[in-house]
């Protein structure tokens, strides 16, 4: 595959941590012209949005969870120009992208970016953050409903989770099962489920939806 080729079907039949390191390497120089330009991505602008509407001003700490090429923070940081924003990903080269994205004030989006495996307990150098938004991380091959329970630790009592889930993904790996789990053990409080459309009007993947789970953690 030529890094110009790479598209949703080499990213939705990854299966590996390894397979996703492999993949978003290659990916990364291309991505945002190859991929979030050509085919109208609006995921990240979409998630902001959602994150701008339900999670209160008062909110300053948040990770970007599966950061990718900065694009999810870089859309909030324009919503929210007082939030201060971490990133976490497994991709070195992604990340190496996303320290490049800069506010509209022009200084970088991102105070922090972590190299991290999110499939496993996620290390967490910092104060407990406010907030967690996430942008088509959660998908075929990359984090299943199973790694919601890596993120929870990463918050305070009471923080938001603002986290996109692909639609068939969410269906097929039983995410609302996961959820219920996750609410009968008292961890969150029970989660606000919108959809959003993943790609602009005009794109070939325009309908695609994904789902955004909106929670708190009870920690
Ligand atoms: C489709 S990109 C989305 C990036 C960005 N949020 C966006 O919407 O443009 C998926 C991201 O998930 C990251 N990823 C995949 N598996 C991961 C894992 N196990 N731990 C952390 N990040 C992972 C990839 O490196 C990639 O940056």
């Amino acid at each position: 595959m030529s890094d110009e080729g790479i598209g949703l079907d080499d990213a939705y039949s990854v299966k590996t941590p390894e397979d996703n390191k492999r993949l978003y390497a290659k990916w990364a120089a291309t991505y945002d012209s190859s991929f979030v330009d050509a085919k109208q991505y609006r995921y990240p602008k979409a998630i902001s949005e959602v994150f701008d509407q339900v999670v209160n001003d008062s909110i300053h700490r948040v990770a970007d969870i599966g950061t990718g090429t900065g694009l999810t923070g870089m859309y909030l940081s324009r919503l929210r120009p007082e939030v201060e924003l971490d990133g976490m990903d497994i991709s070195p080269q992604m990340l190496d992208q996303a320290k490049l994205k800069t506010r509209n004030d022009a200084s970088p989006v991102y105070r922090k970016l972590y190299e991290r495996d999110l499939t496993q307990e996620v290390p967490n150098e910092n104060p407990p953050y406010e907030a967690l938004i996430s942008s088509g991380t959660f998908t075929h091959g990359h984090l299943g409903p199973e790694c919601l329970r890596n993120l929870l630790p990463l918050l305070a009592n009471n923080g938001w989770l603002v986290v996109g889930v692909n639609n068939e993904h969410f269906e097929g790996k039983n995410f609302a099962g996961e959820l219920a789990s996750l609410v009968e053990k008292g961890a969150i409080t029970e989660p606000q489920i919108l959809r959003i459309d993943v790609y602009e009007p005009g794109s070939v993947h325009y309908g695609d939806q994904a789902r955004v789970i909106v929670t708190r953690a009870i920690n």
